[in-house]
């Protein structure tokens, strides 16, 4: 059994001036980020490589149409290396586009795992929650399904981690606080996975116990002290990815995938909108295992009583970013039963991370008590 893949090499700057004289950046590379990030940070340093501002092509998370019209793009460029710089959705699409064949998003989905990688790729995350970047997978919304759907081949590691506390410095609150707790959910997730080992979960909770402990810091000396914790952050959010990268997601990711798929709900966000419902589910079947360990760990961090621990966390996240009933985002209650089918036809590959086996009519109720 893989105790813990630990594929794309790690490194750490003070500053990006450092990260593109080591990395030696030039006309043979393609940047893919967003204007936003590129000027303020690499615009002065006169690089010579080419660059692609992904919010040219759409708004929000990555979808197929996205991707196939960067894809479209880029192909005329001839690069040999793509270094992503940026948030999950940049992260994600560089992965997809270092082993894209083909500009059909759907061929490269029926041809997984065989995918073929066409450029070297190097990734330095501009938020602190998605640990894509030590990680095989990319989310698209494949909006001719209407669902999220991993794309995943040995493949898509990249070359290089690179990590920049310095690109954090200014990530707006909202961003921040989906992103961490986007963290803290791979890390639950990982930790309470039938394939975590001793090693996802030395990482797993270590990075639970950053998050929480960061979180309990800002509460007490407020949101805007935030910016002196993001290297605690990003480096936690690393830890998560490297967790869950082996160990996988589960329930969580399975069952926000339908709201951030039709509702557009931002991934943390939509996570967090059914973390807690889905901790509760799986105590009323089981209370011994590795949930007693995390239910003892969190009460531990949190200074609460074991069996008030996911009311305690719930409170602690709700300071970070407010929790929404499921009606908040407009979801109607008919289409909690086809969310429920969808996750069990689509979303079988983190369903088999689950704690404990879901079937439909579980994943439906959880839904329901979120409504
Ligand atoms: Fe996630």
């Amino acid at each position: 059994m893989i105790q813990i893949i630990m594929k794309p090499e790690l490194h750490k700057f003070s500053t990006c001036k450092e990260f593109a004289e080591e990395f030696q950046i030039g006309e043979n590379d393609l940047i893919l980020t967003n204007e936003y990030i590129y000027q303020p940070f690499f615009g002065q340093l006169d690089l010579k490589c080419h660059t692609v501002f992904q919010e040219k092509y759409g708004m929000g998370e990555p979808s197929d149409v996205m991707a196939e019209a960067i894809l479209n793009d880029i192909a005329k460029l001839n690069c040999k290396r793509i270094i992503a710089i940026g948030g999950g959705t940049i992260i994600d699409l560089a992965k997809v586009f270092a082993v894209a064949d083909t500009t059909d998003i759907d061929a490269l989905y029926a041809k997984m795992p065989n995918l073929t990688r066409t450029m070297k790729l190097v990734m330095v995350p501009t938020t602190c929650g998605t640990g894509s970047e030590v990680t095989s997978i990319a989310v698209l919304n494949r909006t001719r399904m209407g669902t999220k759907m991993g794309l995943v081949a040995p493949t898509m590691y990249a070359d290089s981690a690179v990590l920049i506390p310095e690109l954090l410095q200014s990530l707006p609150l909202k961003v921040f606080a989906t992103s961490s707790i986007d963290a803290l959910v791979h890390a639950v997730e990982s930790c309470l996975s039938p394939n975590g080992t001793s090693y996802t979960k030395a990482f797993g909770y270590k990075a639970i116990e950053m998050i929480i402990n960061g979180y309990r810091k800002l509460v007490k000396n407020g949101l805007d002290t935030r910016k002196e914790l993001m290297e605690d952050f990003l480096i936690a959010s690393n830890f998560a990815g490297l967790a869950f990268g082996t160990a996988g997601c589960g329930t969580v990711h399975a069952m926000a995938y339908p709201l951030g798929g039709q509702y557009h709900v931002a991934h943390g966000e939509s996570n967090y909108a059914v973390f807690t419902g889905v901790m509760k589910e799986y105590m009323r079947h089981r209370e011994d295992g590795e949930i007693a360990v995390m239910n003892d760990f969190l009460a531990k961090l949190l200074g609460c009583d074991v069996a008030k621990v996911y009311d305690a966390l719930e409170d602690l996240l709700n300071m970070v970013l407010p929790k929404k009933a499921l009606r908040e985002y407009g979801v109607k209650e008919e289409e909690l039963a086809e969310f429920a089918k969808s996750v069990i036809d689509n979303q079988q590959r983190l369903l088999k991370n689950s704690f404990i086996p879901m079937t439909q009519e579980m994943v439906c109720k959880i839904y329901r008590d979120l409504y």
